[in-house]
């Protein structure tokens, strides 16, 4: 039994990166570490929620008392998490998932041609859906909260994000700068909702991680209010 602020809420939330095949040796990624997603996931756990937590191939520990899904593509990630929210009461999609994918994906290793050394290769790539603008299309939808991972105009476009995924809250990140962001161990966010924007300044991303969930949890419950 627990007394925190998602007591008895299901949170469900995406982690880390996804890896798009070229074949069977070879994909197309990026730098997501999984630390801030993990983050809330044990912050969110902390709080009193039963937490699952949809992870990309990363090098992290699950924490207490999470329950852990690993996937390795977009397309295994928006399988799980369609699944997953069917019953959940929080969607936070901090997942930095890949947009494109290999069109094809060779059955084996693709070999250079020994007799065109100067040859290029060109991997053609189509859209992967995308994961949390279709749980926030679904008809009984969970609260979602998105990331938006920009390097310029950081507030503007994190802004056009939330209206056009239809995403309650979304937390705008400037990836431009190392020392926050992408496998640091500090972020420096500013969480916008329809009516705020509250810079939350630079910080551990597990501190960020508790003050996030409380402020996500203190909308949600306006939100639920409002029905
Ligand atoms: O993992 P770390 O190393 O700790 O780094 C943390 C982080 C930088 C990855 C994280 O703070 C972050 O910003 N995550 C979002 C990364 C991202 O892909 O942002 P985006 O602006 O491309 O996507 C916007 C939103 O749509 C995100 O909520 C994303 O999860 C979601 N999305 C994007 C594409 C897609 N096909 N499906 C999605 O659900």
């Amino acid at each position: 039994f627990s007394t925190g602020a998602l007591a008895g809420r299901n949170v469900v939330i995406t982690a880390g990166p996804t890896q798009e095949a070229i074949d069977p040796v070879r994909y197309i990624s990026n730098h997501s570490s999984g630390k801030m997603g993990f983050a809330l996931a044990k912050a969110a756990a902390e709080a009193g929620a039963s937490v699952r937590l949809i992870s990309g191939p990363v090098h992290l520990p699950t924490p207490d008392r999470v329950e852990r899904i690993d996937v390795t593509s977009a397309r295994d990630m928006h399988a799980a998490a369609m699944q997953q929210t069917s019953d959940s009461d929080i969607f936070i999609s901090c997942a930095a998932v890949a947009d494109f994918r290999p069109e094809t994906v060779a059955e084996i290793k693709i070999k250079k041609d020994p007799d065109s050394p100067n040859e290029g290769m060109t991997v053609s790539l189509v859209r992967n859906p995308d994961i949390v603008a279709s749980v926030a299309a679904k008809e009984d939808r969970p609260f979602v909260v998105g990331f938006a991972a920009e390097t310029g105009n950081v507030i503007e476009y994190a802004k056009d994000k939330r209206k056009r995924k239809n995403l309650d809250l979304i937390v705008a990140n400037d990836v431009s700068d190392t020392s926050i962001g992408f496998n640091s161990d500090d972020n420096a966010v500013t969480l916008i909702g329809a009516d705020i924007e509250e810079p939350l300044p630079k910080c551990s991303k597990r501190q960020l991680a508790g003050q996030l969930i409380e402020m996500i949890a203190q909308f949600y419950s306006q939100s639920q209010e409002q029905q």
